[in-house]
């Protein structure tokens, strides 16, 4: 049988200027882990990656850290299927992963206005980690990292919304290899 083709993005109207390349994204992931390596040599740090924009950047950075890491995912919904947030945060999927005395890492996709991590961080320090972290492949020029305690920040990109390694519109564009400016077809 034939394989399909991929899905091409080179054509897509709603693809517009890149962000991020491939290779930036991965030079940047390499450094964050001998970060995170350095920071918890001699633990055994369990990585939350928050579904579903994180998925990507998670598998990256996971094999970019020399050290016995585990994993596990929760999921919160607050955009559904619009480029704007909903102002509220929803449990979509908790953890399995007990976090009683666990060093912890927050593997977050984007920190936008923070709603999100601030949920977040309340409900995973609500069950007692020994430590609680948050690594983050993108934020917002705008985000008010320090209060919201981010400790990780791969890059730093200003207000337009983007796509692309795991970041979707109406779940599409995840699987995209790079990080580009979505083009909304209605405006
Ligand atoms: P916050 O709660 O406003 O910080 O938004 C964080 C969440 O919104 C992220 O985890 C993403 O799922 C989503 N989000 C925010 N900005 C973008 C974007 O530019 N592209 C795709 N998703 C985004």
């Amino acid at each position: 049988m034939t394989p399909a083709p991929l899905e091409s993005f080179d054509n897509d109207p709603s693809v517009g200027a890149t962000v991020l390349t491939e290779d930036q994204i991965a030079e940047r992931i390499a450094e964050l882990g001998v970060e995170l390596t350095a920071d918890y040599r001699d633990e055994r740090p369990l990585l939350v990656c928050v579904l579903r924009g994180a998925y990507a950047f998670l598998t990256d950075l996971a094999r970019h850290i020399d050290l016995p890491v585990e994993v596990d995912f929760i999921a919160v919904s607050s955009y559904g299927a619009s480029t704007r947030t909903s102002g509220v945060v929803r449990l979509v999927k908790d953890l399995d992963v007990d976090l009683t005395d666990r060093h912890v890492v927050l593997v977050e996709d984007i920190v936008d206005t923070g709603l999100t991590l601030r949920y977040l961080r309340r409900s995973l320090e609500a069950r007692g980690p020994a430590s609680l972290e948050v690594c983050t492949l993108l934020a917002r020029e705008s985000a008010d990292l320090e209060g919201l305690g981010v400790r990780y920040v791969g890059f730093t990109i200003p207000g337009e919304f983007v796509i692309g390694y795991g970041l979707d519109v109406d779940e599409r564009y995840r699987n995209m290899r790079h990080i580009a400016v979505y083009v909304d077809p209605g405006v």
